[in-house]
């Protein structure tokens, strides 16, 4: 059970505004904020290099948290500034050659497809695996797909704009047996569910601290599986932190993830991930899952006695991403401005997001919707505030 009213006291923003964009950016809780600041003003009396040298322990808790939430090594985790980062660090090390293949799946994010769209344009090709009816990756379609040429499967959990959790584990268990490198985009995974890489199987994981995570703006994880790092080619963007230069011809990576960090980061802000990171863990996942799950199924169904409204989301598995859109009001064929819809809803206190089929053409533009509304719920969220969004939304449509 989860201490909604202890949770809610420690995160100020509930007082003030109906937050269910926690798909976008979610409100983080006051530690986290105590952390960052508090670090801050160490720097600002201290020095940065200060500081940091006192703070060596603070500063590596994200890793030890990471792992635990992960289930992996301490050194198999790399601190990032996002996950678009992350992901393009490791998608980036992938030696990739013309004829070479990579696999991606429909749920795909717009910074990941300009990664393989980029390797196309070298002559690498990109094949999507395509969906089930349900709107779940086809795992026979992925299994005779699998062939000696794919060296990549790139592959995003959780759509940002759409609520159907992808059976990552499933698509591990295929990907295991082969050469290919299992990338996976867990960024809005992270933080509403539970995440181990031994299950999951995958090489890469990568997910940002803003999200479900609720760490601060500009933090992220990049998880390396040890395995993985023999069968990388050079690592663009290395600095002092991620190589040494050790001779004048020559460098050498640093051992396991490190090599995908740089020495530059908001240092806070990187203590503020860990303090979020174990703030989840002390609440428990599992549970965490499991309110998000309620929550997010009950506005569904909420949502679907609003006239005009259309819930959009697939998938037998449904993640805390609520989406839908609007039928043409006033009796026009015009399509209803989503934008317009969010910005009203905002001035009524109450925060979500209107995501656009350019940020994820496979999913929701593969299914020729410009744009949906997207709730993002989380614990902390409450029955009344679903309500109270859905009242909004009956009385503007009304
Ligand atoms: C599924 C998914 N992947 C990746 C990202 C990119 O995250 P970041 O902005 O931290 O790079 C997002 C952000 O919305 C996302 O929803």
């Amino acid at each position: 059970m989860i201490d909604i009213e202890t949770i809610r006291a420690e995160t100020s923003g509930v007082q003030t505004v109906n937050h269910l964009n926690n798909a976008g950016a979610s409100l983080p809780p006051r530690q986290v904020v105590d952390a960052v600041v508090e670090y801050l003003r160490q720097e600002e009396l201290a020095g940065g290099y200060e500081t940091a040298a006192t703070r060596i322990d603070d500063l590596d808790e994200v890793y030890r948290a990471t792992s635990k939430y992960l289930s992996c090594q301490v050194h198999e985790v790399a601190f990032t500034t996002n996950a678009s980062e992350g992901w393009w660090r490791a998608f980036s090390s992938v030696p990739l050659t013309v004829g070479d293949k990579i696999l991606v799946n429909r749920s795909e994010f717009q910074a990941n497809a300009f990664g393989w769209l980029q390797a196309k344009e070298r002559g690498v090709d990109v094949e999507v695996v395509p969906n089930t009816a349900e709107g779940l990756i086809d795992l026979d379609a992925l299994s005779a797909m699998l062939d000696e040429q794919v060296k990549l499967i790139s592959m995003t959990m959780i759509s940002m704009s759409n609520g159907a959790v992808q059976p990552a584990a499933a698509v591990g268990e295929l990907v295991e047996n082969t050469n290919a490198i299992f990338l996976l985009d867990a960024c809005q995974a992270a933080g509403q569910l539970p995440l181990s890489v031994d299950e999951i199987k995958c090489d890469f994981l990568a997910y940002t601290g803003r999200k479900f995570m609720r760490g601060p703006r500009g933090t992220g994880i990049l998880y390396a599986r040890e395995s993985v790092i023999d069968k990388l080619g050079p690592t663009p963007f290395v600095d002092g932190r991620s190589a040494l230069w050790s001779d004048q011809t020559s460098y050498r990576y640093h051992d396991h993830a490190r090599r995908f960090e740089m020495g530059e980061f908001s240092y806070g802000a990187k203590v503020g991930l860990g303090v979020a990171t174990n703030y989840m863990l002390d609440i428990g996942i599992d549970a965490i899952a499991a309110r998000i799950r309620s929550l997010a199924t009950s506005l569904r169904e909420q949502l679907a006695s609003v006239p005009s409204v259309v819930v959009v989301d697939e998938g037998g598995h449904q993640s805390g991403i609520v989406t839908f859109t609007l039928e043409p009001l006033t009796g026009g064929s015009e399509p209803t401005d989503l934008s317009e819809i969010q910005a009203a809803l905002g001035q009524r206190g109450i925060n979500l997001s209107a995501p656009m089929c350019t940020n994820a053409q496979l999913d929701i533009g593969a299914r020729s919707i410009q744009q949906v509304l997207r709730a993002g719920v989380h614990y902390f969220n409450t029955e009344s505030e679903l309500s109270a969004l859905v009242e909004a939304l009956a009385d503007l449509v009304d």
